[in-house]
């Protein structure tokens, strides 16, 4: 319930930095590797590593990573489900936001090879993402998101008669970041709960992206004291209030 508020309010500062002063301090590392063991679930675990070459730019500058050589790959057994990917390495990103430390995920643009040769995986296991984890060197952005509107289908007007839990989940949701910032995702608000519908394949990331967003729903719900479960849908996952 405490990590729930701290990383509710971290999702309000979280932005992908990219420009680094430094690494994290080796007390900072202890405390995230301590982390990474609790947040081991669904087949997902995370693995700090170090390395200079990681974020050398492999095609062009796009998304070039500088002034950190510390990192955590986020990485899934074979049969784990995407949304459980993002859902944990989120909660991971917004801990290192919460400890003052910059995230960027990372999907593509780093050196796969040497992320390899950082960490080490059991048989079945995958790097899915990696995020450079260190002190940052940018001012904080907000970066554009969609409007409520198209995020929900409902007018300003329907949308603000939602309940108040259900408009602070949405709100929370909508900050949730995702490959190229493509957001594949909508929300449906409905007395049951609210589904977060995913909306294209992003290419390969939509599932995860959405289980990013499902933390944030989550944790905007839990802002207001209402806790709940996941249901799997045909075209989604419901948030089903308890
Ligand atoms: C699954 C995933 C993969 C991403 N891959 C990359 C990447 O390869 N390179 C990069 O520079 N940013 C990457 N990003 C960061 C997004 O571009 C960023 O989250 C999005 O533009 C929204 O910006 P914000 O995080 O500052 O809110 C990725 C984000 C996610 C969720």
């Amino acid at each position: 319930m405490e990590s729930m508020q701290r990383w509710y309010e971290a999702s309000q500062r979280r932005f992908s930095v990219r420009r680094y002063k430094d690494g994290p301090e080796e007390k900072q590392l202890e405390a995230l590797a301590g982390m990474a063991e609790l947040l081991r679930a669904h087949g997902v675990r995370i693995a700090l590593g170090r390395s200079e070459e990681v974020f050398r730019p492999i095609f062009l500058w796009y998304g070039k990573i500088s002034g950190t050589n510390s990192f955590a790959a986020i990485i899934a057994q074979k049969d784990a489900e995407p949304e459980m990917v993002g859902y944990v390495g989120e909660a991971f990103v917004l801990e290192c936001t919460a400890m003052g430390l910059g995230t960027c995920w990372l999907g593509a643009s780093y050196n796969k090879q040497t992320a390899l040769s950082a960490v080490e995986l059991s048989e079945g296991e995958r790097i899915v993402c990696i995020t450079p984890i260190g002190v940052p060197d940018e001012e904080y952005t907000a970066r554009p998101r969609r409007s409520y509107e198209k995020l929900t289908g409902l007018t300003a007007e329907q949308f603000g008669e939602l309940s108040v839990w259900q408009k602070r989940a949405i709100e929370c949701a909508r900050r949730a970041p995702s490959a190229m910032n493509s957001q594949p995702w909508r929300f449906h608000a409905s007395e049951e709960g609210i589904l977060v519908e995913n909306t294209s394949k992003n290419f390969g990331y939509g599932r995860l992206d959405c289980g990013i967003a499902m933390l944030h729903l989550e944790l905007g719900a839990a802002y207001c004291g209402i806790y709940g479960d996941w249901r799997k849908e045909k075209n989604g996952s419901l948030f089903v209030r308890a």
